[in-house]
């Protein structure tokens, strides 16, 4: 959405609104001015002589702000079907799959990377999503790396979806790589990354991944070129990879399932957010449901984001991370979408998404439901029922 002109829209006949800037409002409108929230509140209210807005009737539905994705892998290749088939009969999730979706990524013409791609960021769009991280790591060479950077922001400029490009080269060691040389490419690459919009760099810092050492060295050369920072922390064992987020000044810790009350506690106090992945603990099987309590309890804030990918996350629907919050990780239904909207935006870094406030950007998902409640209770139907973005209903 780089050519963001934005919209004028009226949104009327909504039975429930969540702003995230206050409590609930009954029977609601929204009022988008030139692609920005311009008013809410209850419909009685709604100033008169707006003119000739154009109208979306909610015919009573609940509205949020536009989800906002904290952490996906959207742009990628080929299939993982054995190593799923594999899972499902026992094996477990190490990171080595990655490798098999880097040789079809970089097999794949530009063309159809992209197409690939804008398939799935429009789903997400249908289920809601305006606002989206997307992440490179499926390249691992300068060239290949770039590429994908270049994918993100044509999806960006070409799709009416918010985009934040995130530069993850260290996200596994390529076969046959040393790791010193593989690093100090990485390392390299990170200027030319931010010269292709790459905003945030991300390291997947796990056992067997990347370690604590060669994690900060690329965050400490990423700050230094001008990106802000995330980690892939804590999914794989605990390796003390949230307490260098802490330390190194990330804007989120990502997945946790292994973080200990203490490491909470430095993200609390350092401001990293937590952003929680239940499709992730989900589809690797892994039952690690326990660390938003530890996160809360600590006062990380908390977010929520698909981690779409083709290894450990296949899905684009917050409301089915939503759902899982609540069913499996134990959120309360107004701190799940606090999470997936204003907390994800936070992660993100972002003040203009995640809430309905006057001069925020006119982002909506409309649910298909008369309360958000029903969302989470009613399991395998479309969440979603219009998506606003800039006052355009886009979906
Ligand atoms: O967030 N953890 C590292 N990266 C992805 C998985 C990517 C893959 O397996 O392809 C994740 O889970
Ligand atoms: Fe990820």
């Amino acid at each position: 959405m780089t050519r963001d002109a934005g919209a004028d829209l009226l949104v009327r006949g909504l039975g429930r609104l969540l702003t995230m800037t206050g409590d609930p409002v009954e029977d609601a409108a929204v009022l988008v001015r030139g692609g920005r929230v311009a008013w809410t509140g209850p419909a009685r209210d709604l100033p008169a002589g707006l003119g000739d807005v154009p109208v979306l009737d909610a015919g009573g539905r609940c509205a949020v702000p536009g989800f906002v994705d904290a952490h996906t892998h959207v742009v990628f290749a080929g299939s993982r079907r054995d190593e799923f088939t594999a899972r499902l009969a026992g094996v477990p999730y190490d990171g080595g799959g990655i490798r098999t979706t880097v040789a079809a990524t970089c097999a794949a013409s530009t063309e159809e990377l992209r197409s690939l791609a804008a398939a799935r960021v429009r789903t997400a769009l249908g289920h809601g999503t305006t606002t989206m991280e997307v992440k490179t790591g499926y390249g691992l060479t300068p060239q290949e790396e770039l590429r994908m950077l270049d994918v993100i922001a044509w999806l960006d400029e070409t799709l009416p979806v918010r985009l934040e490009a995130t530069y993850l080269g260290a996200h596994v060691l390529p076969e046959g790589r040393d790791r010193g040389e593989y690093v100090d490419e990485v390392v390299g690459t990170l200027p030319e990354a931010v010269r292709h919009g790459a905003r945030w760099c991300d390291v997947f810092c796990d056992a067997g991944v990347f370690t604590l050492e060669e994690t900060r060295r690329v965050l400490g050369a990423a700050r230094a070129a001008g990106l802000g920072l995330r980690l892939h922390a804590e999914e794989l064992a605990h390796t003390g990879a949230a307490r260098l987020a802490a330390e190194a000044g990330c804007a989120s810790a990502d997945h946790l399932e292994h973080v200990s009350a203490e490491d909470a506690r430095a993200m609390a106090a350092a401001g990293v957010v937590g952003v929680l992945l239940p499709t992730v603990t989900l589809s690797l099987g892994s039952q690690a449901w326990g660390q938003a309590s530890v996160l809360r309890d600590a006062g990380v804030e908390l977010a929520l984001a698909t981690d779409c990918n083709p290894g450990t996350s296949w899905c684009e629907s917050m409301p089915f991370a939503v759902q899982l919050a609540c069913l499996a990780q134990g959120l309360a239904v107004d701190e799940a979408f606090r999470a997936a909207t204003l907390g994800a935006a936070h992660a993100l870094r972002r003040d203009d998404v995640g809430h309905l406030g006057v001069g925020a950007r006119g982002d909506l998902a409309v649910l298909d439901a008369a309360h958000e409640t029903d969302v989470v209770a009613h399991l395998g139907a479309p969440a979603a029922w219009r998506t606003v973005a800039s006052g355009v209903q886009v979906e």
